[in-house]
């Protein structure tokens, strides 16, 4: 397909973009590397690039994708340490992209954008956005927004844990000032995060009592070094890059079947139950624990995690786990439902992300005064969770409706990057002012996502998403195929995907 970089007279539409993660960085490039489009401004309410690689830095942090499935395909990093490599050296990979590409120039730090309507009359999106760093408040009118403000962004607290009366922080916001050294420190979870935390921290602590009431399916982790070798063998033969990269993408594909309940996945399925109940079996000796340990939900009603040093952790002596619901928070006591109660230091909460606080109602406002977020209860309605209607010139990087649990987001996001890129083409082309996803393309995007549903495993509900059932994206959805058709069937892009109005130029009102 040709792009068409500028309308007829030369210019290009104003974008701002929200979010300087993964998802933002990629924006950002890409505009610049497919359209050389420069219009464009990222606003980033922390101070450095990265979001969830700067955010979450708790011990132990790290990919649990294969690192080489885990970059850009436009910036490959030939030189990942490991299989799955720790925060840090996301972080280091995400900040020198942005060197290579010259997007730190592009991006206002400590900007963080607390509302936007549409004018129809404009045709422009009004932004209204804060600096962080000295409070003052501001409008910006933009052609387009692009959302790249993550999902899981913002913590999770769940309330009874809020009067806690010892020290007490979430996950992703590790306060590397204390000291856990000869503490008696609970964790609440048994998510990814708790499941990382646990090992890291197991060997400082005095007691450790870990509150994992759903037990996770836990598999084996085949981690290991990349050595120079390889690193060589990497950079000197980008083609074999390329080929290794592209089997383990489709090898990690087929594993969509875990999560379906349909008879052809019934061999994919044993295996993983074979291989966790092995794992689990090896890696922990006493059989209490053991038992403690078997997850009571089916495998794929929730992702599975990938770990080799969390139950040898579990097994050491200073660690307590417990499988009862936490029924009071008193002081600095927890007491659970077996009636045992432990006095703690410090109480770390690994108890996920509050997914539906990214789309607060009242704070997007599209056309016709459509409120997107109360349009998404109770479930969103996006296409490919690039675009939405109603929110005309906007879209989004991984938005609802495009996760997958068997992939790492990479891919998906390019695809749906490309997409925003395609579009912002065929408005410069045609000359439109705005250009908005049908309804119709949308519907027929949610049914085929419905039916893909429908053959998954049930994925939860958790019993910590249940809290928050009346809120946008409590169902936040994902996508139940192989990431090969998902990323097909958005490459396919057509003018008639949308609704293209308005003539570019300056409006008179
Ligand atoms: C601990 C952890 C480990 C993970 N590991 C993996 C993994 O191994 N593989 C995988 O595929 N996924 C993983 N994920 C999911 C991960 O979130 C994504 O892979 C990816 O990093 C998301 O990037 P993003 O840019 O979309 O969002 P984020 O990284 O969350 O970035 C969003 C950015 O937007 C900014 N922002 C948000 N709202 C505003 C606003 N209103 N104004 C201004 N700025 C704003 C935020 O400050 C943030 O910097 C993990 C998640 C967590 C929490
Ligand atoms: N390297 C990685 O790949 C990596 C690392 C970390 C996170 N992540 C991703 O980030 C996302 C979030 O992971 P996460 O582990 O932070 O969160 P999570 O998967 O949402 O897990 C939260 C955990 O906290 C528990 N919990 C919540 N509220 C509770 C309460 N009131 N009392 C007791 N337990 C409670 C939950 O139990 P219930 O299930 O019973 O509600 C669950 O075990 C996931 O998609 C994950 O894959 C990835």
């Amino acid at each position: 397909m040709v792009l068409f970089k500028t309308y007829k007279d030369g210019s290009t539409p104003e974008i701002a973009v929200i979010g300087a993660g993964l998802s933002g960085l990629c924006v950002g490039v890409q505009l610049q590397r497919m359209l050389q489009l420069t219009t464009y401004k990222i606003f980033e309410a922390d101070s450095d690039i990265g979001g969830t690689w700067l955010q979450n830095t708790y011990p132990g942090c790290a990919c649990d994708n294969l690192s080489h499935l885990y970059n850009y395909s436009f910036a490959p990093n030939y030189d990942w340490s490991r299989k799955y490599v720790p925060q840090k050296e996301i972080l280091e990979y995400l900040r020198s992209t942005a060197h290579m590409y010259n997007i730190y120039d592009k991006i206002q730090f400590r900007s963080k954008v607390s509302r936007m309507q549409w004018n129809e009359d404009r045709q422009k999106w009004v932004l209204n956005w804060s600096n962080l760093a000295t409070g003052e408040e501001a409008v910006l009118e933009v052609d387009v927004v692009i959302h790249a403000t993550g999902l899981f962004r913002i913590p999770r607290i769940p309330q009874e844990f809020a009067q806690f009366k010892g020290e007490l922080w979430h996950s992703a916001r590790w306060r590397w000032d204390v000291d856990l050294t000869g503490k008696r420190v609970g964790i609440v979870g048994s998510g990814a995060s708790a499941i990382q935390i646990v090992p890291g921290i197991v060997d400082k602590v005095k007691n450790l009592e870990v509150y994992g009431r759903s037990a996770s399916y836990i598999m084996p982790q085949f981690d290991a070094q990349y050595s120079n070798f390889w690193k060589t063998l990497f950079r000197r033969l980008p083609l074999f890059h390329t080929i290794y990269v592209t089997v383990w993408h489709y090898l990690f594909d087929s594993l969509f079947l875990v999560y379906r309940r349909t008879w052809p996945s019934s061999f994919h399925r044993a295996l993983f139950y074979l291989i966790i109940w092995w794992h689990r079996r090896r890696q922990t000796p006493d059989p209490t624990l053991r038992q403690k340990l078997v997850p009571t939900r089916l495998l794929g009603s929730k992702r599975t995690v990938l770990s080799n040093t969390y139950l040898p952790a579990l097994s050491k002596p200073n660690v307590e786990y417990h499988s009862d619901d936490i029924i009071k928070v008193e002081g600095n006591k927890i007491t659970t439902a077996d009636g045992q109660t432990q006095e703690l230091d410090v109480l770390i909460l690994a108890t996920g992300f509050d997914t539906a606080a990214n789309y607060p109602v009242g704070q997007w406002i599209g056309r016709d005064g459509i409120d997107i977020a109360e349009s998404w209860i109770p479930s969103p309605r996006t296409y490919y969770g690039a675009c939405t209607p109603g929110a005309p010139n906007c879209f989004m990087a991984w938005g609802p409706m495009s996760g997958t649990f068997h992939q790492p987001l990479t891919s998906l996001l390019e695809q749906q990057v490309m997409f925003m890129v395609k579009s912002l083409s065929l408005m410069m082309e045609h000359g439109y002012s705005s250009l908005e996803i049908t309804e119709r393309a949308t519907t027929e995007f949610i049914k085929l996502s419905d039916e893909k549903a429908a053959l998954a495993v049930p994925f939860g509900p958790t019993k910590a998403t249940t809290q928050t059932a009346k809120k946008p994206l409590s169902s936040l959805k994902y996508w139940w195929g192989t990431l090969a058709e998902f990323n097909l069937r958005l490459s396919r892009f057509s003018s008639e995907l949308f609704t293209g109005t308005g003539v570019h130029g300056p409006v008179q009102v």
